[in-house]
């Protein structure tokens, strides 16, 4: 079987469990809201980014999608989508750092209208090498945490010059992509990766934010001792409330058996830590970029490096301890694995699709722009619909109740 074919049952068994964003793929197809409109998207390039661009292109877009990580792209998702009318997909898995940014190049050449983020990079190359494209586009939207962090920056920096849709921050996004999404995911993608078990051993965290919340609960089920390190004391005070090991990584370093980071920051694993670690301490990072383990500095202190299966690199340290590192420190759950499941990528993917039309519709001045509450409310509406799930209704004297202050006990 070609891997166009592949790719096509792939992108067609994610779609099982992506009702709602079909429903919108049928709303698009009558009402055709992108209409002479060319999207520019990087995405991580997955079966279910695949269901988001079908649904685009039904709505009458004409796609260019390149990718927001070289590690996390399916090559055999690429043919399908190339094969698709309207779509254009410039992407290969494992591309050198070169041949990612001349795709985020290639997809801003065709002076798109609306542009789709994940991780604000493609925005970034905007703005600082393609700026004289930047008066096409009408609106964007950003998928996750870190890109939305970084365009407050820009936003703070005023330099902002279309409007922006903070996807992420939409409740039906995080609480259930960076939540149940990467909670699970990520121990898959260190499963499959390692074929490790997880019962008994020692996992830190970096991390207790949507992503790192999710993770931790997720290995505590598995039957892992969960400790967890943070920045923010009242999202420590939380980890601890839910039962978790608090710490700092300086102490942490020393007992961990797995370590994971899910913070959106840079070298939150660095040399001193390296040093303290136990012999065959197995690391991998599940925040956007790779930036949250300093890899570069573990490879200067290793008197060795190799592979040792797909996706594990093995570091050998002057004391002859070995530390593995999953994935070069990428999105482990991407890189080693598939990424988010598709009932949870159906939310995060309405969103965007909505938003995208939102953006076509609505004449919106340049700046930073929540997804609007009709939007997250229908994609929950929708969500549980097709879960086939019931919920109860406010009566009029309930709806009068809890918007008045005259009644007591
Ligand atoms: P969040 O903002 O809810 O949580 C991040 C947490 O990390 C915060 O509680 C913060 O205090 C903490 N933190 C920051 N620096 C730290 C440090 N040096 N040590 C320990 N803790 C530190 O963000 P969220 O939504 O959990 O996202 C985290 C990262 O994961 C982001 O980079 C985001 O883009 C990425 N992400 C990855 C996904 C995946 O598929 N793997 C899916 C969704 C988000």
């Amino acid at each position: 079987m070609s891997t166009t074919n592949t790719g096509n049952l792939r992108i067609d068994w994610a779609a099982r469990e992506m009702p709602v964003l079909d429903t919108i793929k049928k709303m698009f197809l009558e009402q055709k809201p992108f209409t002479g409109k060319i999207v520019a998207a990087c995405m991580h390039i997955t079966t279910e980014t695949a269901n988001l661009v079908k649904t685009l292109a039904a709505g009458g877009a004409e796609v260019h999608l390149c990718a927001s990580n070289p590690l996390s792209t399916q090559d055999d998702v690429v043919d399908a989508l190339n094969s698709h009318d309207n779509v254009y997909v410039y992407a290969k898995y494992g591309e050198s750092t070169n041949s990612y940014y001349q795709s985020i190049k290639a997809v801003l050449t065709k002076s798109p209208h609306l542009v789709m983020d994940d991780g604000c990079d493609l925005v970034n190359y905007l703005y600082t090498q393609e700026p004289a494209l930047l008066q096409n586009v009408i609106g964007g939207t950003e998928e996750t945490t870190t890109g939305v962090q970084r365009l407050k920056a820009m936003s703070k920096d005023g330099i902002l010059k279309y409007p922006i849709i903070c996807v992420n921050d939409a409740l039906t996004k995080h609480m259930f992509d960076n939540q149940y999404g990467t909670g699970q995911s990520t121990l898959d993608g260190i499963i499959r990766a390692t074929n490790i078990l997880l019962a008994g051993k020692t996992i830190v965290v970096a991390g207790y934010g949507w992503c790192g919340k999710g993770l931790a609960v997720k290995a505590r089920g598995m039957g892992a001792k969960v400790i967890i390190t943070e920045i923010d004391h009242i999202k420590a005070l939380q980890a601890h409330m839910d039962g978790f090991t608090v710490c700092s990584m300086d102490e942490a370093c020393q007992y961990g058996e797995i370590f994971v980071t899910v913070t959106g920051n840079k070298n939150v694993i660095n040399t001193h830590h390296f040093e303290k670690m136990k012999d065959g301490a197995l690391l991998c990072n599940s925040g956007h970029f790779d930036s949250e383990i300093n890899i570069k500095s573990l490879r200067s202190l290793s008197v060795d490096a190799s592979m040792v299966k797909e996706n594990v690199e093995q570091f050998t340290l002057e004391n002859a301890n070995k530390i593995y590192v999953l994935g070069e420190g990428r999105l482990v759950n991407l890189a080693c694995a598939e990424g988010h499941p598709s009932c949870v990528m159906d939310m995060s993917f309405a969103n965007q699709a909505l938003c995208a039309a939102y953006l076509c519709s609505e004449n919106l001045q340049p700046g930073l722009y929540p997804v609007p509450d009709h939007i997250d409310n229908f994609v929950a509406e929708m969500k549980l619909k097709s879960l086939g799930l019931k919920i109860d209704t406010l009566t009029n004297e309930q709806k009068k109740y809890i918007s008045s202050w005259q009644e007591g006990t």
